[in-house]
């Protein structure tokens, strides 16, 4: 009796949570800490575990997560070379597509998932060489990450994604064999990480981590220091950069949705001077990355350690191949600020970025911290999860010797042996199952009645015992039961008999199927009234959770010691739907103004509020009486008006949340000048025209 209440009270949660997720998209989410990581060494002995030195965490053997592949330790020679976790792995000589299952996992919650490759020679057969690399494909879920190359015995890869979990309670990791090499993987870890980090992020659309950096230190940042147990690793020998550091507090913007560790910001790099160099530059090549496409993103991390005198800037002008990506910008002081791409840059071999200060009177630039991502398109669909959970049902209770794991019916190359499926409508579905010759013992498993969209059914040849299920009545679509050489009884249930007569089913024992008895039971009545008196209290159930979710997420319940200043201040900046993208060709709002009209807005220049590094900066007011701040470039440029136009539109190409928004430009001659919209109270602070010029903004108004 206790363990039936427990289980319906399992039941009716579940249901509330699907409720809640379909139906209301709301996502009732406690914060995420390490209980809910996933930490596996694969290979390690079956059922053993440890503790981590580096990060606390436990470590665990791989086999509670996949049913295939073989245990392997690397060479000897490489053994006292790399952390535990590298030492062992399980290689896969027998399967296709070997899939880590990783649960629980919530439906709809984001995670930083990761795997590692050493091969270090663990077959003795030297099998990694650039020549002839060692490869396979790398799965999250149904869809491709990466394929993985190992160019190099003793090198250590990686594969990395920040992914929503699609899957109701997992996510699975699979590696496909495709004909260049033995699969194997040394450690997989799932990180669950706060729904409101990478916005970009959704469940149809995941970040492949390519790089991920903490720049002016010495050592590598991770759990516990990043909750989310994000790797920052140090970058070491780079004699154009010195390192710089503080041991004062950074804050965080109330809306920043990166959550660089402060240990990450209190470090940056700026210009040693060596070679003259006053900038700091950086660069990748696509070819080295190994990624499948290229497309990138990247995240830049700043944060000002100097309280800088009036008549000082650190103003950059940032650079990506020789093209403005960014203009003005200057970091804020003792805040973790950000600049991030949401559109992925324009394909290119190489990606050089250059940060430079944009006059030559200006502190040298310094940078924090980095990420560089790859986006992954998710195009193929996961099977219909009824089916999934039923079919898996049933490979448990058979504990069925075929090579099924992972999506049963996605990507279609590797659908499970025995299964047919229908891609006509998505998600994909089981339309047949034949688990002949399969050692199938014992009665046949309630779980078929799941599989709705079956045609046939085919279990002939087992030693299954017992009758036809009643509940098989379910499948309207069945046409053939196949049970040939079986110890089944022949009695055809009252389910079934009706379709059987109408010849709508055949059921096919050894011989011609037996005469049915009559159709009978009409307690569908009382199903249907639970259903009913259920289905109300469900969604009693579920009005009740919604109102404690918002409750609780009523941001004046939670308390924030210490950061309310920074709050008031930078709500402002809080705007309920995230800033879209702007470019010049699909933001109708970012007007071409006249030099006439610039005259006009800025009152024949009369007004200065202060000085950028691009130039001197206007109050100006629109026709509509809006107040616009007017960049003014005044120096004369060698780039042509051509080139101007484009600069704008680079110039919104890397976005800023914190940045207003650009309302217009102008050109003139060799001139350039920008209209952003004005904020008053100096909320603008630094992004627009630097802290010197706040008092300024003040007292100015439109008529
Ligand atoms: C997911 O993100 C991608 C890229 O940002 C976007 O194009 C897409 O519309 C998003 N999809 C959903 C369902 O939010
Ligand atoms: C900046 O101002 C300080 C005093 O406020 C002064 O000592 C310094 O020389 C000035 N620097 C420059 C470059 O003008
Ligand atoms: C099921 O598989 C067996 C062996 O693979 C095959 O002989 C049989 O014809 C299949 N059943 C159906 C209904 O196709
Ligand atoms: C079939 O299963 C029954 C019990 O489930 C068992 O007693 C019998 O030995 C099995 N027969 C064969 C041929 O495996």
């Amino acid at each position: 009796m206790e363990k039936r209440s427990g289980s319906s009270y399992y039941w009716f949660w579940l249901l509330l949570q699907i409720l809640l997720i379909n139906v209301l998209g709301l996502h009732c989410q406690p914060p995420p800490d390490s209980t809910s990581f996933i930490s596996i060494d694969c290979g390690i002995g079956d059922g053993t575990s440890y503790v981590d030195n580096t990060t606390g965490l436990t470590y665990v053997s791989d086999d509670a997560y996949i049913d295939l592949g073989k245990d392997y330790t690397i060479g000897s020679t490489y053994l006292s070379s790399f952390r535990l976790q590298l030492t062992t792995l399980r290689s896969f000589p027998n399967s296709t597509r070997s899939c880590y299952t990783l649960r629980p996992v919530v439906q709809y919650y984001k995670y930083l998932v990761r795997a590692y490759f050493l091969y270090g020679n663990y077959d003795g057969l030297h099998k990694a060489n650039t020549i002839n690399p060692l490869e396979f494909d790398v799965y999250i879920d149904v869809n491709m990450l990466m394929t993985m190359s190992i160019q190099n015995e003793s090198y250590t890869y990686r594969a990395e994604a920040l992914i929503v979990a699609v899957v109701n309670s997992s996510v699975s990791i699979c590696l496909v064999n495709t004909g260049n090499g033995v699969p194997f993987i040394s450690s997989l870890e799932l990180r669950r990480i706060d729904s409101s980090l990478y916005t970009l992020v959704n469940d149809s659309f995941y970040l492949q981590v390519f790089a991920r950096r903490n720049l002016g230190a010495t050592q590598t940042i991770r759990y516990p220091t990043d909750p989310y147990d994000r790797i920052w690793t140090e970058l070491t020998n780079a004699p154009y950069w010195t390192n710089i550091n503080t041991t004062r507090p950074i804050e965080y913007f109330t809306n920043d949705e990166y959550r660089v560790p402060v240990a990450v910001m209190q470090t940056a790099v700026t210009p040693s001077g060596v070679g003259g160099v006053t900038d700091i530059a950086f660069h990748w090549d696509f070819a080295d990355t190994g990624f499948r496409n290229n497309q990138f993103y990247i995240n830049l991390y700043f944060s000002e350690f100097d309280a800088l005198l009036p008549n000082q800037s650190r103003a950059v002008d940032i650079f990506l191949n020789g093209e403005i990506a960014r203009a003005d910008y200057a970091p804020p002081y003792l805040l973790a600020d950000s600049l991030y791409s949401i559109d992925p840059l324009n394909p290119n071999d190489t990606y050089l970025w250059e940060i430079k200060p944009n006059d030559s009177f200006n502190l040298p630039p310094i940078l924090n911290a980095l990420e560089i991502f790859s986006p992954m398109h998710l195009e193929n669909v996961t099977t219909n999860e009824r089916d999934v959970d039923a079919i898996n049902a049933i490979k448990a209770q058979y504990k069925v010797k075929k090579q099924w794991t992972g999506d049963p019916c996605s990507p279609v190359e590797y659908r499970w042996a025995g299964l047919n499926c229908s891609y006509i409508s998505e998600p994909p579905s089981i339309t047949a199952v034949n688990l002949s010759y399969s050692e199938l013992t014992g009665e046949i498993s309630p779980s078929f009645s799941e599989l709705s969209a079956i045609n046939y059914l085919d279990l002939s040849y087992n030693n299954l015992t017992g009758m036809i299920p009643d509940v098989l009545g379910k499948l309207s679509q069945l046409k053939v039961l196949y049970l040939m050489q079986t110890n089944i009884d022949k009695t055809i249930p009252p389910s079934l008999s009706r379709r059987v007569n109408d010849q709508l089913l055949q059921i096919i024992f050894d011989n011609a199927p037996p005469p049915s008895p009559p159709p009978s039971s009409n307690n569908k009545t009382i199903v249907i009234v639970i259903s009913v008196i259920g289905g109300c209290f469900v969604l009693i159930m579920a009005v009740v959770l919604v109102w404690w979710c918002i409750w609780k997420r009523h941001p004046g319940s939670v308390p924030n010691p210490g950061k309310r200043h920074l709050e008031e201040k930078n709500s402002l900046y809080d705007t309920p739907n995230p800033p879209q993208p702007h470019s010049l060709t699909t933001n109708p709002h970012v007007m071409r103004f006249s030099y006439t009209q610039l005259i006009g807005i800025t009152n024949n220049f009369a007004k200065k509020i202060g000085k950028g590094g691009f130039g001197v900066v206007l109050h100006g007011c629109l026709e509509n009486g809006k107040q616009v701040a007017v960049k003014l470039n005044s120096q004369s440029s060698p780039q042509g008006e051509k080139q101007f136009g484009a600069e704008v539109q680079n110039l919104t190409r890397i976005h800023h949340k914190n940045l207003v928004e650009l309302i217009g430009y102008c050109i003139h001659g060799e001139g350039l000048a920008l209209v952003y919209e004005y904020m008053a109270q100096g909320s603008l602070h630094d992004h627009l025209i630097g802290y010197e010029t706040m008092a300024l903004l003040l007292n100015n108004s439109c008529k």
